[in-house]
């Protein structure tokens, strides 16, 4: 692998680090350059806690399904102990990619290419006339050393954490900076209330453009009163504050307003240790490298992002409700399929957006461009975080 110096010049990734007023943004190749993709692949998405799913769309024991991270093949499952588990998808024996496709495994993962069989716990459990035919053992052969490869797993908010090296930082410590932010308003034993609905929790958009523009777009509120008109008439700039996480690894942005309405006049149950003087507080904070949160007193959402190439992202966004009742009961309905367009419509005015920004990107000239250094800043401390990451 190529030093990151060799790709962009110290110069540039200088200029990112300086203080907002002097600042530019991260430098083009940072959205053009395969090279720097590998490097990136390593130091943000190896080396730190990065989400590849949601526990809630494997609910039952067996269930499992295939992940790719940037062309990592993983498998993502359910165990026997309702316990959620990522292995690497790749047979221990020559290396055939074990599972193709959502499934439910009811004993073994069987590989389709000799049938050595790995259980749920990953462990290899059967190994056909490993030793001639009809002797499943051999000598000198220790089974154990031919387990899958388990992946450091964590789940968080019914999101699938994973550190892939296993380098990060224990999840707990890495996360406490925004959990600890949060208590204030949505205290710890209210979020295990989050509840998924089997109709209008889950939406994806293609993004045909680099991940991190939806990260630096979704920090930052500047954008509002022309992206986002309709949300703008009721929650303008000014109704907004900024967040930045320190030690750096989250940013994004609050409002001072929220207030949901919904035709019919009928409102979502709210988490019931959420402070009547902060019921107007909802939060919408992007934790690096992939996923953007969305904290309100009467639903959460996680909208995550998985990077397919440099220009092409996918983004799936995950709706959860207070409880099962306003998730998944008829006379809730009406109000879920209302939020979930309101958001739908939200995110998709900010797809043109990002991809607007992948084209401009194919200017030689441009520099990473100049911020403002009122608005700007939840954007910058994204880009200072990616370049203190991949230096
Ligand atoms: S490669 Fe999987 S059993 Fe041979
Ligand atoms: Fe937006």
């Amino acid at each position: 692998m190529k030093s990151i110096y060799d790709v962009i010049s110290k110069e540039k990734l200088n200029a990112v680090s300086q203080p907002i007023e002097k600042a530019h943004g991260l430098p083009n190749e940072c959205y053009l350059n395969e090279e720097y993709l590998t490097i990136e692949r390593k130091k943000l998405f190896e080396d730190k806690w990065v989400v590849i799913g949601v526990a809630s769309s494997i609910p039952n024991i067996g269930d499992a399904k295939p992940f790719e991270l940037l062309g990592i093949p993983l498998i993502i499952l359910r165990d026997k102990n309702n316990n959620i588990r990522v292995f690497h998808n790749v047979c221990s024996h020559r290396g055939y990619k074990l599972l193709q496709k959502k499934c439910n495994i009811k004993n073994v993962i069987r590989c389709p290419y000799h049938s050595w069989s790995y259980g749920l716990d990953g462990n290899l459990s059967a190994t056909p006339h490993l030793g001639g035919m009809n002797k499943h053992d051999a000598d000198g052969f220790d089974k154990s050393k031919s387990n899958l490869k388990e992946v450091r797993t964590y789940v968080w908010l019914d999101m699938i954490m994973v550190n892939i090296s296993g380098n990060a930082e224990d999840f707990k410590t890495y996360i406490k900076p925004l959990s600890d932010r949060w208590e204030k308003f949505w205290p710890e034993k209210d979020r295990n209330l989050i509840s998924y609905s089997k109709d209008y929790s889950y939406f994806l958009l293609k993004a045909r453009c680099n991940w991190k523009f939806a990260i630096e777009n979704y920090c930052e509120s500047y954008h509002l009163p022309w992206v986002h008109p309709g949300l703008n008439s009721y929650s303008r700039i000014d109704d907004h504050y900024h967040i930045q996480g320190l030690p750096n690894r989250f940013a994004g942005q609050g409002t001072v307003v929220y207030n949901p309405k919904f035709k019919g006049g009928k409102l979502f149950p709210c988490f019931p240790n959420w402070p009547r003087d902060k019921e107007k507080i909802a939060e919408y904070v992007a934790l690096f490298p992939n996923v953007m949160l969305g904290i309100h007193k009467d639903h959460y959402y996680a909208y995550w992002l998985e990077p397919i190439s440099l220009t092409y992202t996918l983004e799936h966004m995950e709706i959860y409700y207070v409880g099962n009742e306003a998730a998944n009961s008829k006379e809730y309905k009406s109000l879920r399929e209302q939020n979930f367009k309101q958001w739908h419509s939200v995110q998709s005015e900010d797809l043109n957006i990002i991809e607007g920004m992948q084209d401009g990107r194919k200017s030689p000239i441009y520099n990473g461009g100049n911020f403002s250094p009122i608005m700007d800043n939840p954007t910058h401390h994204f880009h200072k975080w990616v370049v203190e990451n991949i230096t």
